[in-house]
């Protein structure tokens, strides 16, 4: 499974901070925000990803990242000159999916919390997979209506008159048929490639699963200033609370084995003495049974 970062867009929300660095750059608490979507990735065994950004961005988030393989990664960087749609992804990343099954997450979505992704990963074999979230807002969201049997029966771009309460989150898992749908797709009133159009394209083939987030799980997208807050609010609370790391990608990396703890070490060695490097240096204390 290819996994793709989109973390482009304009930033036009998040204006004045958005002058001198991108969105998903900015702090969610005690890390940058890609570091959440990316994690989520890596949790769910992703280790070749395409971060798709802009031109002027790109430089920013290869300082930050790299290659990715300290982390036992292989992160390539794509450009994406316009936001002309969060579908565009799959044209833009073309050569980097290949033959592969694909998911994409969005730079600026936060999931936290339960087993459901890790269930839709596990169980995915082909067609498309994605995730509903029941919200009191739906009309800001596209949305989907679930039958009983769980599933898909409707998805919609905003609605004017949702016909349910459950959002779909930025996270989407398709076979390799999505770069073929994606072609074939016009781009909507607002001139984008729609990511709900593919869904409906798979809707239309009877190969859309829906996986419900139950009640307790997080998803945020801090995507404008009060949300972007909101989600360091709540980083903050799980992390005091707990003492654990939400959106650690080298915990993830060696939790998931793309990592050892050597090079796990090496890598808090590299970092300057702060709580994120202290963090992990727990992490490589506990492996080591101390
Ligand atoms: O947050 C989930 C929602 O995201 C879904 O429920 C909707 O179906 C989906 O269309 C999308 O809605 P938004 O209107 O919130 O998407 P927005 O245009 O804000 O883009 C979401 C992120 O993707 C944002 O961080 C910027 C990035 N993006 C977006 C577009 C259109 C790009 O990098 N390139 C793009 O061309």
């Amino acid at each position: 499974m290819k996994g793709i970062i989109l973390a482009g867009g304009a930033g036009s929300r998040l204006y004045p901070l958005t002058r001198v660095a991108s969105k998903q750059l900015q702090p969610v608490y005690d890390k940058p925000m890609v570091y959440y979507p990316l994690t989520t990735l890596i949790e769910n065994g992703v280790r070749e990803l395409c971060l798709i950004s802009t031109p002027q961005d790109i430089p920013r988030f290869q300082q930050l990242l790299g290659d990715g393989r300290r982390m036992g990664l292989e992160i390539d960087y794509r450009e994406q000159a316009k936001p002309e749609g969060i579908a565009q992804a799959f044209l833009i990343a073309e050569s980097f999916i290949g033959k592969d099954p694909v998911t994409l997450i969005l730079g600026d979505n936060l999931f936290s919390g339960g087993d459901t992704i890790q269930k839709a990963f596990d169980e995915f074999t082909t067609g498309a997979a994605i995730f509903g979230y029941h919200v009191h807002d739906p009309e800001r969201y596209g949305i989907v209506e679930i039958g009983l049997d769980g599933k898909a029966i409707s998805i919609e771009e905003k609605p004017k008159k949702p016909k349910s309460d459950y959002a779909v989150p930025g996270l989407y898992i398709y076979d390799n048929q999505v770069v073929g749908i994606t072609k074939a797709l016009q781009p909507s009133p607002r001139g984008e490639l729609e990511i709900t159009d593919v869904n409906q394209a798979y809707l239309t083939q009877g190969q859309l699963k829906v996986y419900k987030f139950g009640r307790g799980f997080a998803w945020l997208d801090a995507g404008t200033s009060s949300s972007l807050s909101d989600s360091s609010a709540y980083v903050r609370t799980i992390e005091q609370r707990q003492g654990i790391k939400i959106g650690c990608p080298e915990e993830a990396a060696f939790k998931r084995r793309f990592i050892d703890v050597h090079q796990l070490e090496e890598l808090v060695r590299e970092m300057p003495r702060c709580e994120y490097s202290e963090y992990l240096s727990g992490v490589v204390q506990e492996a080591r049974g101390k």
